[in-house]
């Protein structure tokens, strides 16, 4: 009790020293920001503990949300240097990999969408184009692992609806299996683009230009270039027409990525350069208020999910990728990063009671908007946070590597070839359904409550 009361003393002490300095464009400076935050983020991570497994965030975090996480800690050591958290980085990853290299891991069957399998695939992509520290031999590799997902989607492609594109869910017993959405197909035009621009193999851009051209002719994406949300499947009549067209800064983060690595491989094409240039001038309208990045559907209102509460972090990763990709649009971009670079810092002041365990003083609230601590903290918010500030670094470092330009980690495109029938000679067990329709009731509520509020 003495212990804690001192504890709490010293928090408030040190409180208004401990806040976030940040010089940009002092590097140093940079760096030790990051590293603050980082810390405070990786806090969250208990899967490297004795008996809890390798990979897996506590709830309320998605097995999804943990790809992120590391796949945002890898291009903090590509930017930092600092690589303490590569050795956990790696048992991640290889362990949810799985000794198949499929990022199909039963235990997750229940949460296993392909955007989910999708986020770990993108960890796994950075990892081959930053030349992180490969795995050992005898374990699936990082390029491998991203071609076994591409694999994987090809396999998926379903134009029996829709005339094409990937679903939501893996399994018909998920609830949004019915759903072609846009975060799904994002991840597949993304590493695909990038596999082709790693490996040199055509096969992998012609279906990122396919997965585009497929979003553009159902109105995924808009004439405007919003990227919306998704494609429900009618079952009485297969007809898709009933589409959610809310707008999601990830899902416009994750098609610019996808469309600049396109357009740096056609050597700059017309096509790609008004894709580019589309979604880069839509979503600096929809998604920034007074320059400062915000989640414009929900962080007005307080009603972002833990899910939602993590996607300006990769809509600032994938901005940041995109001025790599296509030089000339650092001149719009750099601002963006630094104004939001800025903001974050000021929301970093935190010193909750609970549900925060980095330096005192230094935990990152969600909404940069407010010019301080809001009051929210999680991994969400912690990464977010990370990523605004680190990815101001993006100009000092080299860009992502190729095959031909250093990247040695080792392919196998056959890879993921025969998940599905690795699957259909072992079906899932009564209980593995169990948990699905546990969740499943889980976010029918989330729903409910989603469309109650949207209707008041
Ligand atoms: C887990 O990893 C973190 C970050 O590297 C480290 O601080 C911690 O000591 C590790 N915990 C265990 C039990 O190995
Ligand atoms: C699946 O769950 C078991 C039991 O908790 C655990 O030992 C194993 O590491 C998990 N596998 C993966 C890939 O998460
Ligand atoms: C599905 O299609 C049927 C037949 O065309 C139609 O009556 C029904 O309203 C549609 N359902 C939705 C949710 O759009
Ligand atoms: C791009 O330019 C390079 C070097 O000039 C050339 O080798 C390559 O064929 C070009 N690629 C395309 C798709 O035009
Ligand atoms: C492609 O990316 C490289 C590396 O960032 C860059 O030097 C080059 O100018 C880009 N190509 C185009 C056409 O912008
Ligand atoms: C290119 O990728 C495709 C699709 O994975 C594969 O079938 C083909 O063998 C690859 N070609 C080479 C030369 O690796």
């Amino acid at each position: 009790m003495r212990l804690l009361g001192l504890a709490g003393f010293l928090g408030v002490v040190l409180r208004s020293v401990a806040a976030i300095d940040l010089v940009l464009g002092d590097e140093a400076s940079v760096k030790e920001a990051a590293s603050t935050i980082a810390f405070g983020l990786v806090k969250y991570y208990t899967g490297n503990y004795t008996g809890d497994t390798p990979g897996n965030l506590p709830d309320p975090y998605f097995w999804w949300e943990c790809g992120a996480m590391f796949g945002t800690l890898i291009d903090y050591w590509a930017l930092t240097g600092d690589d303490s958290y590569n050795a956990i980085t790696l048992q991640a990853i290889t362990h949810q990999g799985t000794p198949m290299g499929d990022f199909m891991p039963r235990n997750q069957s229940r949460t296993l969408g392909n955007d989910d399998q999708g986020f770990w695939g993108l960890a796994a992509m950075s990892a081959a184009e930053t030349n992180f520290p490969n795995p050992p031999p005898d374990q699936p590799q990082w390029l491998a692992l991203a071609q076994s997902l591409f694999n994987q989607w090809v396999s998926r492609w379903d134009e029996e609806f829709c005339d094409g594109g990937l679903r939501w869910q893996i399994f018909t017993f998920n609830n949004g299996y019915n759903y072609k959405n846009s975060i799904s197909n994002g991840c597949f035009i993304n590493i695909a683009a990038r596999l082709a621009r790693f490996t040199g193999n055509q096969t992998y851009a012609d279906w990122a230009a396919k997965v585009w051209e497929w979003q553009e002719s159902i109105g995924l994406i808009s004439p405007e270039y919003e990227i919306r949300d998704g494609m429900s499947i009618n079952l009485t009549d297969n007809s898709c027409k009933r589409m959610d067209t809310t707008l999601w800064t990830y899902n416009a983060g994750i098609f610019l990525h996808g469309a600049a690595v396109m357009y740096n491989l056609t050597n700059g094409s017309a096509v790609w350069e008004r894709r580019v240039d589309g979604i880069l001038r839509t979503a600096s309208e929809r998604f920034f208020t007074d320059g400062i990045m915000f989640e414009q559907l929900c962080e007005p209102h307080g009603t972002c999910d833990y899910d939602q509460r993590s996607f300006k972090g990769y809509f600032t990763r994938w901005l940041a990728a995109t001025t790599q990709m296509v030089p000339k649009t650092y001149s719009t971009i750099r601002p963006l990063l630094e104004t939001d670079a800025k903001a974050a810092a000021r929301a970093c002041t935190g010193n909750p009671p609970t549900g925060f365990r980095g330096h005192p003083g230094t935990a990152c609230g969600f909404k940069w908007t407010v010019d301080g601590f809001d009051g929210l903290v999680g991994v969400g918010e912690q990464m977010n946070a990370l990523s605004a500030i680190m990815y101001t670094l993006v100009d000092r470092v080299p860009g992502p590597l190729t095959a031909d330009t250093g990247g040695t980690s080792r392919g196998n495109p056959s890879a993921g070839t025969d998940v599905q029938d690795y699957w259909a000679e072992r079906p899932l067990t009564t209980a593995d359904r169990a948990g699905a329709w546990v969740l499943t009731v889980v976010v029918m509520f989330g729903v409910v409550a989603a469309c109650t509020f949207m209707m008041k």
